[in-house]
């Protein structure tokens, strides 16, 4: 079955307002020569604050080529959790997506397996999806751990969660020293990782889950990268941070997937 690639561009803690509705809006400008159905699906993550006008600007656009995704969300619906913004309430702000468990959230805020598995459950009880991040670090690489880390982190998100769930569910792979480096992980590397965790989809979920289910690379995913990228047989896409900052940059690699 052919799976659809996902460019998602994960803004982190960039953009006011204004610029987030400005580089949308360019976004979705540079697609605009581009027929929808030849377009991979093209994702957006936003701080919180951006979101709204973020989908205000995509809704007044009305291509509809452009989806939203918050970076993180809480799994209790409501009450007195202070800071936090749960999935019910990124929900109402018009996402489509919410990325959990990225490796920045998991290093600087203490996120942890469990807590991507409770953020996941409470996405999907919602009819939203999850891109749920995984990767390992330096040291674990070198030490020889990164798939049988990899494998537990997999295993820990998707407990409990449906077949049907999974299958809907996207995973990005994110080797952790390849993020913000310039590094790029090797793309027959890259593969070979992102199969085995089809393989643990597999084994947690079922053969249709683990063909159905979208796998990104993410880590200095650059427009000189994608194509080869793309041309692996188990990578379904990129989360994209620093190159997708910018319209121009982020629209080569939206087209390197085409
Ligand atoms: P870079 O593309 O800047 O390496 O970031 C990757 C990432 O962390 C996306 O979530």
């Amino acid at each position: 079955m052919a799976r659809k690639p996902i460019i998602a561009g994960n803004w982190k803690m960039h953009k006011f307002q204004a610029e987030s509705v400005e580089l949308v809006n360019a976004l979705m400008a540079e697609l605009k020569p581009i027929e929808k159905t030849e377009l991979p699906e093209v994702v957006v993550a936003p701080v919180f604050t951006s979101l709204h006008v973020v989908r205000k600007a995509m809704d007044d656009c009305g291509c509809g080529k452009v989806k939203l995704a918050a970076q993180n969300c809480y799994y209790e619906a409501q009450g007195a959790y202070t800071g936090e913004v749960s999935t019910e309430m990124v929900k109402d702000a018009g996402v489509d997506y919410v990325i959990i468990g990225h490796s920045e959230r998991r290093q600087y805020f203490g996120e942890t397996d469990e807590m991507i598995n409770k953020k996941a459950k409470a996405i999907l009880a919602n009819d939203l999806l999850p891109i749920i991040c995984c990767g390992e670090t330096l040291e674990q690489r070198e030490a020889g751990v990164t798939d049988s880390h990899i494998e537990s982190q997999i295993r820990a998100a998707l407990d409990g969660i449906s077949a049907d769930d999974v299958a809907k569910s996207v995973i990005a792979y994110e080797p952790i020293w390849a993020i913000g480096t310039g590094k790029t992980c090797d793309s027959d590397e890259a593969n070979r990782v992102i199969a085995m965790i089809r393989n643990v989809v597999k084994s947690v979920a079922g053969e249709a889950a683990a063909d159905a289910i979208r796998i990104l690379y993410g880590g200095s995913v650059k427009p000189e990268t994608i194509e080869e990228q793309m041309a692996k047989s188990d990578i379904d896409g990129a989360l994209v941070g620093g190159a997708s900052l910018k319209a121009d940059s982020f629209a080569k690699i939206v087209r390197g997937a085409m």
